[in-house]
């Protein structure tokens, strides 16, 4: 996810050299590496040269720049341009779009079990899930791409994220709507995008934790010399507060992220599914259907009556991934202790660390910035869903 570290150093801007775009048969595990010779049809992200001269914001976590009214961490801004985006897309690609907290491990792990789970019973106690973090069984797109830029080695990244299904494709992304390569979001685009969002007390808490924990590991790792990304480390919950409100935090403004994924599901319904973490909680088992009716993979007759459906949300249990080994020793391939990614998945946490004057500051903010939209956030808002 976005707020890993950084990979290595991004070489310099990718060559110009010229590529037809591919057949859709030419379906691969993983991104082409192809040049277009107009990169920008297939990108949305900033000029390399202009990154360095964008507005900074360094306190905790990752460095990051503001671009088209969102806070990216900067070295995918810079991997990005770098890499000129070359994604080809397939119409049968299927992105699970999110900012971090919000439920991407959970949506991982629902969209990767029910895609493969022919091939994968959700009852087997060998099931990748099982042994295997669901941030390595669905790669980041933009992880993806700037990988493979690096390495100029599709094997290589290919290997990152190979319990990749061939088809359709499943990839993960933080990225905005407005940031996606064009080619997944333009008009005629077949691709499907399953957004998931949650009450910003809550991600606000959720990352809190988060980051606090990543934060005393990078620590202890570099000898207390923090994490090395964050500059001005943030050690009071007021000023990570402040942040949050001023849309300033990873991937930030949140509410603009979920507006521009929620218009974007008003216009495309077919191709856009918008989820909340809150209605997801409190009812798995539908917002499993209509996320597989979504994907194309319609429980059948058959499934119900073998309790398939109920296997999968048992399998993707917040209880169940967070027993786990491998989710309680070790790291994801992006170098985050899995352990971090389960904590309690409950709603309204966020009124054991914030005063009512704080969450109703938040919620005004959002409620400003999103009014007359039609969209609300999930039900531990304090000024309700209208
Ligand atoms: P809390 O910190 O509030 O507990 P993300 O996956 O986007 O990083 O979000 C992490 C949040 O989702 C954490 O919330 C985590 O506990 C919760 N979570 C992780 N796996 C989950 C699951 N299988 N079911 C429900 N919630 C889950």
């Amino acid at each position: 996810m976005s707020t890993a570290a950084p990979p290595a150093a991004v070489p310099a801007a990718a060559g110009e050299e010229v590529a037809t775009a591919p057949a859709s048969s030419e379906a691969t595990a993983a991104p082409s590496t192809r040049k277009h010779r107009n990169p920008s049809l297939y990108a949305n992200v900033p000029a390399a040269e202009i990154i360095d001269s964008l507005p900074l914001e360094t306190r905790l976590m990752v460095r990051r720049r503001q671009y088209g009214g969102f806070w990216q961490a900067e070295f995918l801004l810079k991997g990005m341009a770098a890499a000129g985006t070359c994604f080809e897309p397939e119409a049968s690609d299927i992105f699970l779009a999110s900012l971090p907290k919000s439920g991407t491990t959970w949506l991982k792990a629902l969209a990767f079990a029910t895609l493969n789970r022919a091939t994968h019973s959700p009852s087997d106690g060998q099931h990748p899930l099982n042994h295997r973090n669901s941030h390595d069984c669905v790669g980041f797109l933009e992880f993806m791409i700037i990988q493979q830029q690096q390495q100029h080695d599709d094997a290589s990244a290919r290997g990152l994220y190979e319990a990749l299904p061939s088809s359709p494709r499943l990839f993960a992304t933080h990225l905005p709507y407005s940031q996606l390569p064009h080619a997944i979001t333009e008009e005629g685009s077949r691709c499907r995008i399953v957004y998931v969002c949650r009450d910003p007390k809550d991600v606000l808490i959720s990352y809190w934790n988060f980051y606090k924990k990543v934060a005393a590991t990078a620590a202890a790792t570099a000898g207390g010399d923090g994490d090395g990304q964050d500059s001005a480390g943030v050690t009071k919950f007021e000023e990570a507060f402040e942040l949050f409100c001023e849309g300033r935090f990873p991937g930030g403004p949140h509410w603009l992220h979920a507006l521009e994924y929620w218009h974007a599901s008003q216009r495309r319904p077919d191709q856009v599914l918008f989820l909340r973490y809150e209605d997801m909680l409190g009812d798995p088992v539908g917002n499993l259907k209509k996320l597989a009716a979504f994907m194309g993979c319609t429980f059948s007759e058959e499934d119900g009556e073998d309790g398939v459906v109920d296997q999968i949300v048992e399998l993707c249990s917040l209880e169940n991934l967070k027993s786990k080994d491998v989710n309680k020793n070790g790291s994801t391939r992006l170098g985050i202790k899995s352990e971090s990614f389960f904590r309690k998945g409950q709603v309204g946490d966020w009124k054991n660390y914030m005063t009512m004057d704080m969450a109703a500051r938040l919620d005004k903010i959002v409620e400003e910035a999103t009014r007359g939209s039609g969209f609300t956030f999930g039900n531990s808002s304090l000024l309700g869903r209208g």
